[in-house]
């Protein structure tokens, strides 16, 4: 009986076998570039060489990324025509306007990647992709809307800091002109927040009710304990991830504390104490079931959303065909007058 290990060689296969080790020494050598510019802290540019495992992982977070702020434009997107002043409802326009552009340039970074916009739109229609936990949490109250300024806005603000020194080109400098949006963003939640505090009882009530709501999801957005973080490794390794996810939570308490105090808000965990020795809050413990419920598909509002976005994305499909036939007009009119 006749194997594979019998067939006899055609000449293709013959001058690729020949061509085999040439190819690894190059691709050693390409890798040995990459991680020299990684080493130095350069930054690897869409036409550089780079792993595919690089690749991925970028394509990856950055996608999630994207996702995680078109979908984040869901739950205050429900308040814009309920906003409780003229003022306000320009302040959240202008902020739900802003997570569509973030999503938009991220898509776009991670477009240089050799992905399809249209591939990461039905991954996350599908419900393949991840996006961020937080926006799978109801938006009760207008306190709400202050309060994810306030916290989910502060939270992505120490998280995607780092990333402005993230080592893909595009993605750092995405993440420059986001974290600046993204510094309003917490901070007109403070300042609604603050307003209701110097108000009615019932108004500062409400306000601690939605902290008391959100404090622990926002606690767990920042990803799992660095011991339980599978992708944190090479992130870290490839200068994608600077900060860790646990060292990113403890900043984020440690300069979140002050802020309730001023504000007149109780931080809703019992074991919050400053500790001397470390210098830091300690903090009580993240419920990661509810957290790993609430990725795997199962929070108060996921099925909500997706449904949202996929209605929004079936509604929209009129505006990108008009879009399209508009380029397709434009180009011809212009090849016309080029004859
Ligand atoms: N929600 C959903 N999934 C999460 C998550 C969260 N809060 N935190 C972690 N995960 C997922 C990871 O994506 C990973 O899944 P995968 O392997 O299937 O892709 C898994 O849990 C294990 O987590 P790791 O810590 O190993 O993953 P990472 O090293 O990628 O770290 C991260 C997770 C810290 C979220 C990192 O990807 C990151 O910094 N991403 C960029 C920032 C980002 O996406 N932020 C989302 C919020 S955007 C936002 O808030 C909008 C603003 O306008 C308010």
């Amino acid at each position: 009986m006749y194997t594979q290990a019998l067939d006899i060689p055609d000449a293709d296969q013959r001058a690729r076998q020949a061509m085999a080790p040439a190819a690894e020494a190059g691709e050693k050598a390409l890798q040995a570039q990459f991680d020299a510019k990684i080493d130095a802290d350069r930054r690897i540019e869409p036409q550089d060489w780079m792993p595919d495992a690089y690749r991925k992982t970028l394509v990856r977070q950055i996608s999630q990324h994207a996702h995680s702020e078109v979908v984040g434009m869901l739950p205050e997107g429900n308040w814009i025509a309920r906003a409780p002043s003229l003022k306000r409802k320009a302040i959240l326009l202008a902020k739900v306007q802003d997570e569509g552009g973030h999503g938009l340039y991220l898509y776009s970074a991670a477009e240089t990647l050799g992905v399809t916009r249209d591939a990461m739109v039905d991954a996350l229609h599908s419900g393949k992709a991840k996006y961020s936990s937080i926006f799978n949490y109801p938006t009760l109250t207008w306190a709400d809307v202050g309060t994810i300024g306030w916290l989910v806005d502060g939270a992505a603000i120490m998280n995607q800091v780092p990333i402005c020194r993230c080592s893909y080109g595009p993605y750092a400098r995405a993440m420059i002109r986001i974290c600046k949006e993204e510094s309003f963003h917490q901070r007109q939640g403070f300042d609604a927040l603050m307003t209701m505090m110097k108000g009615t009882p019932a108004q500062r009530d409400m306000v601690q009710d939605a902290v008391n709501r959100w404090w622990w999801p926002v606690l767990a957005m920042f990803g799992p304990p660095d011991t339980d973080s599978p992708n944190s490794a090479l992130g870290m390794r490839w200068g994608i991830k600077r900060i860790s996810n646990d060292e990113l939570r403890q900043k984020f308490v440690d300069a979140t504390v002050p802020q309730a105090k001023i504000l007149g808000v109780t931080v809703p965990d019992p074991r919050l104490k400053w500790n001397e020795e470390r210098q830091h809050y300690d903090y009580g413990a993240i419920d990661w079931n509810e957290f790993w419920a609430v990725v795997n598909g199962n929070g108060p509002c996921n099925k909500e959303r997706l449904a949202t976005r996929v209605k929004a994305h079936a509604d929209g499909q009129w505006v990108r065909d008009a879009a399209l036939a508009h380029a397709r007009k434009q180009q011809q009119r212009s090849m016309k007058e080029a004859a």
